[in-house]
Parts: C-alpha cells; structure tokens; sequence
C-alpha cells in the first residue's frame, strides 16, 4: 500500500527520497511523486506506473532544481480516486505552497470538502488527500504555525492517517502527523528522516523514534520535536532497528520471492533457536505471558487472521487442537469484527500477521482486548502496531519479507504454532512422552527436509512449464494439509493470476467436480502415515474419472501411484501433522515458476499490497 519518506539534511535529497521509496515499492503502488524544497520554492514531480517512471522524469528535469535540501517522498495505491497523474501524491492548496503527503483514509473528507469550497478552496483530484493540504492551509493561514496549523487540522480528520506536511513558507521543516497508520523518525547525524516504514530509512540510520496516534513530529535537519494532541512535548524512546540493509538485496537471485524461499530452512532455524534445545527438554516460551494455572484450564482459543495468516492460523487450529486438546476457532479479521463473537475475559485470542499493521487484523484485537481477553500476537514485525497492542508477543523472526507473497514469513508462523501448541500440551500433560520426542526431533528435522526439496527443484520447474498455459487449477487435501491446499492455491493465484481454489478434498464430490474436465488440473496433496491418505487417493481417482489432469504432492515412495497421476511431485518423508512446513515449499515454487513463465512480475502482483492497512 501506500508508503512514505521524507529527509531533510545534506545528501542528495532526490537520491535519498528514490532510495526510500524503492525499498517501500514492495507494499504495492500504482504511482510515485515527490515535493523538494529547493532554494525557497517547493517543486513537484509526479508520474504513473513504477519508480522508474519518476526517476527518469526528475533526470530529464535536472536542470529545473539547484539544491535540494529536504522534501518528501509517497508511492499511492489508490484508494479515492483513479491511479492517475493529478491522484498521485503530493497534494497542494489552492495556491501550491502547502504540500501533503498520506497514507491511510480520510472517512469524513466528503464533508470537509464541502466545508473548504465554500471557504473558497479549489480542487483538483478525487483523493481525500487534497481534503489535507487545504485544511492545513486554512489553520496555517489562522495559526501561521506549522505544526500548529497540522495539530489543529488532524483533529477534524475521522479514519486512518500517517502525514507529512511541508510549507514553501517554512524551509527544511517537516510535520508529520500519524492515527491508526504507522509513521517513525529516522534519527541520523545533521541529518532526519521520516516515514511510513523502516525500509524506507534502513540504508541511512538503525536510530529510530516510533511515533503513537494522535501525535505530531516536527522534523528538521538537526532537531527532532514529538508533541501530543495538546501540543505537550513527549519524550521518546529511540530504538534501533532489528533489520540490516543486506536484508532489501535479491543476494544474486532472480526475484526476492524465490529468495525468500530459499531461506526458509534457516528461517525454521531462527524460530527453534532458544526455544527447542533438545527432544528431552521442554519448549521455552517465555514470550507466553499467561500464567501457567491459567494456561491448564484454557479451553478455549480464536485465531484472527488474514490471507495467507489465515491459511497459518488454520494449520494452527489442527495443531493445537491435536496436541494441547484445546477447541480452537478461526476466523477472517474482516468477519470477525462485525459480528457479536462470544470472545470473555477466559479466551486466548491469537492474532497473527506478517506485516503487523493489517487494519482489519488490528480493528478486531482491539475489540478482543476490549472484551478482555488475553491477546497473543504473532508476527514477523516486532516494531509494528499489532505488537504493541500484545499481551504476549511471538515474534517469528523470518527477517524482513519483501516480494508481497508471503512465503518465509508463513513458515515462520507455522512453526510459531508447533512451539505454542507443544507448549500448551507440556503445560496440559496432554502428550504422549515418546510421540512428544517423535515431534521434537522432527520439528529439528524440518530445515533439512525443505533443504532436499529446494536442493532440486527441475520437477517442479517441468511441472509448471507443462501446466502453466491452463486456465483453472483445483487443490485438494485433508486434515492439515487442507490449509497448504487453500495456501498453495492463493499463491498461485496471486502472482500468476490463474483462477486456483483449494478444497477439502472430500468437499469435491459435493460440487466442484461439476467443474471438472481435461481442462482443470487437479493437485492433490498426499502424506502417508495417517489417516488422510487413502482417502485423498480416492478423492483423485474421482478427479481422473472425470478426465482432469493429475498432479500430485506426496512423500509417499509408492511407485504405483505414478500410474494414476499425471505428474508426481516428491517431498522427503515427514510426520503428517508436521508436513505443512514441508509441503508448502513445493507449491511455493510452482507458483513462482508458473508465474515466471507467464512473465508475471513476481514481486509486486497486480492490485496486492504487502500490507493492506485500510478495513
Ligand atoms: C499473501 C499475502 C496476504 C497477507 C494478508 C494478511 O501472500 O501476503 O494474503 O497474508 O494480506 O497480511 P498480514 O499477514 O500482514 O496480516
């Protein structure tokens, strides 16, 4: 989604405002633009389409700017108003000498509109944005303060908003202000930043204030000022970020999703690390702030996820409901939160997020912690609005993800519910000794296991270029695997833009098989050791009756089955209960190389965001 930076001190501030905005370019946009204050005018440049776009337009405009010495940056995905050039942000006045840049959306800008073309005020976009620059030109005009006028101005704004302001009046100043969407201050030597995210600053400083709703950052070159609502000063803490440069760098590979990937062993390593030692040794998480007498007698547990959290927290389920005996329900945030839920003071309500800053995600932990329940949240940003919200934090340490299908962070969150549930069935006595050791060593087991599946991948590759000109592609499993099903299907979907569904595979015959034909591939997802094997087996013998072709995911070394599918996919053996980890990889990468093959742009899919902070 959208994504801010802002810099005033003495570098090249066009370099530093590109360099912000290309490490925030994997949330998703649709165009760019930039205001610079250069020797007492503001100048602006817009254009369409990716940063490329607007570097080469400032290049071919190099002659128009003498010294640059602060101004903000913003990618926009559009929310009010068409990807246009005149929607792109910055936004002016009515006589251009404010400029605003937002994330977020303004619920009551309809009204304010109104209210500003009778004061006089002309429009120009269809954004709640402009709504912005013209209020805080109206207080600038009454207060002749910045950062009064922009205090004054957030107060009559109803929704989301993180903003920077500049005025031509005002040189190397910038106001931001921020409400339900993140915002921070880079803290640098002679030098500030400011921004949505920490991408955007990573190159420059680690040294960073995180700024809270309904406050206010006045930023210049050598002096950092944070007020509340009221105009009194708070004192912040600086923290320094987790996150190294090295980590927004594709390290040689074609795309930072098929990095990320690859990382996914080492990943696993990083979630065990300090927290399964042994096979004998129990989990340690203290990170689980509940306490343990309370933990004995919970019964009860909702998961609130989106997208691809949603498909972890469902995996979660299964977990924690086989291991810990503890009913577990799981619900989309969207729906969760316009609903009357039975959530009380004795339910444990996990979130889990990748990114942190999902707002329906965040809407509906609010209304659990309302409710007074404990809240847990995983997530692979610590720094992020959701974790600040926690009671308990588990953070699952995957380290920064930027292509926006979420691959790493997945299995960085399924192995956060392995640790939780085994926690909770040590807390619970609910585990066999032996088949909790069994579990254990192969939780140890994991990396190497998805180490073999991605040391050769040509079966896979062969499979997607023989697959990759079909138009509909149907996912089957059962029992846990019905999340990797639904989580394959969603990959492929979201950057090959092929119509993939993920079914239980007993569901077909009560529906979809209408659908099938030789046009439809069927993927069936098969893990012997359990009870679910035999069953998707026949599943798939229904699927080839009707003509469809066969691809199948299994660890089993039944040669017999090459017979019926078209194409065997083979994964190392692994527990069934644990093989989500495992079998996730394999459709990770179909999806990537089908998407490749079609010449997709792998990294920033069409229309997706990587973290969608609007409900
Ligand atoms: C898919 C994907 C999305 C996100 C969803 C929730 O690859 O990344 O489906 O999972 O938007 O985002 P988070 O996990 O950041 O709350």
């Amino acid at each position: 989604m959208c994504g801010i930076v802002g810099y005033v001190g003495n570098r090249d501030v066009v370099e530093v405002l590109l360099k912000g905005l290309t490490n925030l370019e994997y949330r998703g946009y649709d165009s760019a633009g930039m205001a610079l204050q250069d020797c007492g005018e503001v100048k602006i440049y817009k254009t369409l389409g990716k940063l490329i776009n607007l570097k080469n337009e400032l290049e071919a405009k190099k002659s128009e700017l003498n010294h640059p010495t602060s101004g903000i940056g913003h990618i926009r995905w559009a929310t009010h108003g068409s990807p246009s050039l005149i929607n792109a942000h910055p936004h002016t006045c009515s006589c251009g000498r404010l400029v605003v840049v937002h994330n977020g959306i303004i619920e009551n800008y309809k009204e304010l509109r109104e209210e500003l073309i009778k004061k006089g005020c002309t429009f120009r976009s269809q954004t709640d944005t402009e709504t912005i620059a013209h209020l805080v030109a109206d207080e600038y005009a009454k207060a002749k303060d910045l950062e009064i006028a922009v205090r004054n101005s957030v107060k009559k704004l109803q929704g989301a908003y993180a903003i920077c302001v500049m005025h031509k009046d005002v040189p190397d100043v910038i106001v931001g202000a921020r409400k339900h969407a993140p915002m921070l201050v880079g803290i640098g030597e002679n030098e500030n930043f400011i921004a949505s995210d920490t991408p955007a600053i990573i190159e420059y400083t680690k040294k960073t204030i995180y700024l809270d709703d309904n406050e206010t950052a006045v930023v210049t070159k050598n002096s950092v000022k944070v007020t509340d609502k009221d105009g009194n000063i708070v004192e912040k803490k600086i923290e320094i970020l987790p996150w190294e440069p090295m980590a927004l760098s594709k390290l040689g590979y074609k795309h930072f999703m098929l990095k990320e990937i690859h990382e996914q062993p080492d990943v696993i390593r990083n979630v065990l690390n300090g927290k399964l030692y042994d096979i004998d040794s129990p989990i340690n998480l203290s990170e689980v702030k509940l306490d343990k007498e309370i933990l004995k007698k919970l019964n009860k547990i909702q998961i609130i996820a989106c997208g691809t959290s949603l498909h972890a927290a469902l995996a979660g389920k299964y977990i924690i409901e086989d291991f810990a005996g503890i009913s577990v329900e799981v619900e989309a945030s969207s729906e969760y939160i316009y609903r009357k839920t039975t959530t009380d003071a004795s339910t444990l309500v996990i979130g889990v997020s990748q990114s942190g800053e999902t707002a329906d995600t965040i809407t509906a932990i609010k209304q659990a912690k309302e409710k007074n329940a404990h809240v847990l949240i995983i997530t692979n940003r610590p720094d992020s609005n959701m974790a600040r919200l926690a009671d308990s934090l588990i953070p699952v340490n995957a380290g920064i993800e930027v292509s926006v299908a979420a691959t790493k962070s997945y299995t960085a969150q399924l192995i956060s519910f392995y640790l939780l549930a085994i926690n909770l069935a040590e807390i619970k006595g609910t585990l066999d000794k032996n088949y909790l050791k069994d579990i254990k060593h192969e939780l140890i087991q994991l990396p190497t296991k998805i180490e073999e599946v991605l040391s050769n991948t040509s079966a896979i590759q062969e499979c997607a270029r023989k697959f990759s000109s079909y138009k509909n592609f149907i996912y089957i499993a059962r029992g846990i695997n019905l999340a990797t099903a639904l989580e394959g299907a969603l990959k492929l979907k979201e950057i090959s833009y092929i119509n993939a569904t993920g079914y239980a595979a007993g569901e077909l015959k009560h529906g979809p098989i209408a659908m099938l034909d030789e046009t439809m591939p069927v993927l069936s997802i098969l893990v012997p050791g359990g009870i679910t094997y035999e069953k998707v087996l026949s599943n798939s013998e229904e699927a080839k009756a009707r003509n469809a072709k066969l691809i199948a995911l299994t660890s089993s070394k039944d040669t017999n089955i090459d017979n019926l599918f078209d194409v065997v996919l083979r994964i190392p053996q692994v527990m069934e209960i644990l093989s989500p980890a495992v079998t996730c990889v394999p459709l990770q990468l179909l999806a990537y190389y089908i998407a490749e093959f079609l010449g997709k742009d792998v990294d920033q899919p069409r229309n997706l965001a990587k973290s969608v902070t609007v409900e």
